[in-house]
């Protein structure tokens, strides 16, 4: 009798499925070019740690991946959820969107089974692949006890890390992703998960937003900030009738005073705008002397960079959330 836990490995594609034409290629690679069971495959003594189930929803770069995906990808974590002797989910994904589809499903699946994504820097293909530890790693933390309830993780080059926090911060090394000043959760050594602590209370209370599966969700570009951001650029923006904005501004989340009555137009013809920073640490302070929200009616971020910020605008206004709820969804987020 088989009495392996039960893990559902979700493929997206990514540099993790990546092939280059040589060993000695580390970053001239294509990504996306192998199904999810042959990422599996070359991960020795998975198979002996868990029973293993597949689904391929995706297979893109993951610069590639749109918000329809995100909906695929999420179907896919439902689904094998759906069956209560699954233990966990593996996500493999391209690293350059990974926080943002892992901070998607962090808001929109409220299972208290783990969810771990993870990626590689290099392909399956190079000298030194770093794929495959992660993969086994990440498979480890799935089937941790420990990792229950604490919503959507990250796991990469040997480092556990939480959904609200977890950033790529380098675009080329293996160490490219941590958790800025928060922290990572914990590591995982010798096939074992090491938590630095108990599950922090704010990840089992967020917000858990449920679009309706295959519902297209609203479209929230992001502008970031730059000496000498004009009218003329946020006008075209404006121009392309999003349903909600994120400006990711200077410093504490600053826009020249020049853009503010368009800003206020916009958000005027029921146009949500979300106001952030293209810094990397930080809480926006609202209603500043630099900058009036709620003169203006503009939200912020509080601590979610833009592109997290973005996403959970996305996740709000595809479930109805109130105009007046918004802000405190972000301030606990
Ligand atoms: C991608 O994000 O798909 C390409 C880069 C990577 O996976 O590291």
């Amino acid at each position: 009798m088989n009495t392996l836990p039960s893990l559902l490995i979700i493929g997206t594609g990514g540099t993790i499925a990546g092939a280059g034409a040589s060993p000695e290629l580390s970053t001239r690679y294509q990504a996306a070019q192998v199904p999810v069971q042959a990422v599996a495959a070359a991960v020795p003594g998975l198979e002996a740690r868990a029973s293993l189930r597949f689904a391929q929803p995706v297979q893109k770069a993951s610069y590639e991946i749109d918000s329809a995906d995100w909906q695929a990808i999420r179907a896919a974590v439902l689904a094998g959820l759906a069956d209560p002797a699954l233990a966990g989910v593996v996500i493999t994904h391209g690293t350059d969107t990974l926080e943002e589809t892992a901070f998607w499903l962090h808001h929109s699946v409220a299972d208290p089974r783990p969810v771990v994504l993870t990626g590689a820097m290099r392909p399956g293909t190079a000298h030194s692949p770093d794929g495959p530890a992660n993969v086994f790693n990440a498979a480890m933390v799935a089937l941790s006890a420990q990792a229950r309830n604490r919503g959507t993780l990250v796991v990469m080059n040997e480092r556990i890390h939480g959904a609200a926090f977890v950033g790529k911060r380098h675009f080329a090394s293996v160490q490219a992703f941590d958790s800025g000043s928060a922290g990572e959760l914990g590591s995982v050594a010798d096939g074992v998960a090491v938590f630095h602590g108990d599950a922090d209370p704010r990840a089992a209370r967020r917000a858990v937003l449920a679009p309706p599966a295959g519902q297209a969700l609203p479209r929230v570009p992001i502008l970031s900030g730059h000496a000498g951001l004009d009218a003329l650029t946020l006008q075209a923006v404006i121009d392309t009738r999003p349903d909600g904005l994120v400006l990711a501004g200077t410093g504490n989340g600053n826009l020249p005073a020049a853009l503010r009555p368009l800003i206020g137009s916009a958000i005027g013809r029921g146009v949500a705008v979300v106001r952030a920073s293209r810094g990397l640490e930080g809480t926006i302070t609202r209603d500043s002397p630099m900058f009036d929200d709620s003169g203006l009616g503009t939200i912020t971020a509080g601590r979610l960079p833009p592109a997290k910020a973005r996403v959970l605008l996305m996740l709000m206004l595809a479930c109805g959330v109130p105009a007046q709820q918004r802000q405190a969804l972000f301030d606990a987020a």
